[in-house]
């Protein structure tokens, strides 16, 4: 019987996930399947424990079921418990669930693959959503010197900010504060989605500030297009963390890490 693998969403159709697992599948010769599943917004349990009483082995959770996919979990990986949210599902061998979470390792790997070691960088996080919160443990781990949380809503960046406090040093201040630059920003709003750009002041960008969007698009996005105009000495979207978190799956459904780099450049081109 084919090994089924999944993404679960609402709304999923324009999902890449199944291109990229079945580009991940091709390369690293294993035979499974992958599809995109639309749950019903009030069905998620319902529509994975059917998918896995047909041979389902893991899925990929996608908006607006990662914390419903947190919730059935038998087990979760600390980066999962710590996110507060599953991306990735896996059944174990004895039935049960495991829950990660990739989408933080995704968007390291991709930062790593872009610009080298993270060690001793000064760090910006913009916003303190889901998407923040999922990538704070593994930049933590990267071995930067500091981690700065701004947003919008400030008591947010606070509230954020506490969850780590035993990991590592994590700051907040005002999203507008001046007077200082940063070696990274990373932009986690979704902002770019309505072509703003959050409210941090120009002065956080220097000379060498590398600045990095988690959204794309066949066009560079608000923010890029702004750090750009603010001489940022080099902007990346969020294709590669895309495509990083959907190889960390990979690696914990089949222990074998595929190749990012020729998937990321297929779906560049197809933009
Ligand atoms: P996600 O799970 O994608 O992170 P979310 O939990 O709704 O989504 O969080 C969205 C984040 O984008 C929040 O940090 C939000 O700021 P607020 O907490 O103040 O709402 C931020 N955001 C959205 N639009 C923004 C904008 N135009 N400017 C600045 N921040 C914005």
């Amino acid at each position: 019987m084919t090994e089924r693998y999944a993404v679960f969403g609402n709304p999923i159709a324009h999902s890449k996930s199944p291109k990229i697992h079945s580009m991940f599948a091709t390369q690293t010769a294993q035979s499974l399947s992958y599809e995109a599943i639309l749950a019903p917004r009030d069905e998620f349990e319902l529509s994975f424990r059917k998918f896995t009483a047909n041979n389902g082995l893991g899925a990929n959770v996608t908006v607006p079921f990662k914390e419903y996919a947190f919730a059935l979990c038998d087990e979760l990986s600390e980066q999962a418990e710590l996110a507060g949210a599953v991306n990735t599902l896996s059944v174990l061998s004895n039935g049960k669930i495991r829950g990660d979470n990739t989408d933080g390792l995704g968007l390291v790997a991709d930062l790593k693959r872009s610009i080298g070691s993270l060690a001793g960088l000064n760090v910006l996080l913009v916003g303190a959503g889901g998407a923040a919160r999922g990538c704070v443990l593994p930049l933590l781990q990267s071995d930067i010197a500091e981690l700065t949380i701004v947003n919008r809503t400030h008591t947010k960046a606070e509230t954020l900010a506490d969850i780590f406090n035993d990991y590592g040093h994590v700051k907040t201040l005002p999203i507008n504060h001046t007077g200082q630059s940063y070696d990274l920003i990373i932009n986690s709003t979704s902002s770019s989605l309505t072509g703003e750009v959050p409210n941090i002041s120009p002065e956080t960008i220097a000379a060498h500030t590398v600045c990095y969007d988690m959204m794309y698009g066949s066009v560079a996005t608000a923010f890029n297009v702004w750090a750009v105009k603010q001489n940022a000495n080099r902007v990346i979207d969020g294709l590669g963390m895309l495509v990083g978190q959907a190889a960390e799956s990979f690696l914990i459904w089949r222990k074998v890490m595929p190749e990012v780099e020729p998937v990321l450049i297929q779906l560049r081109s197809e933009l």
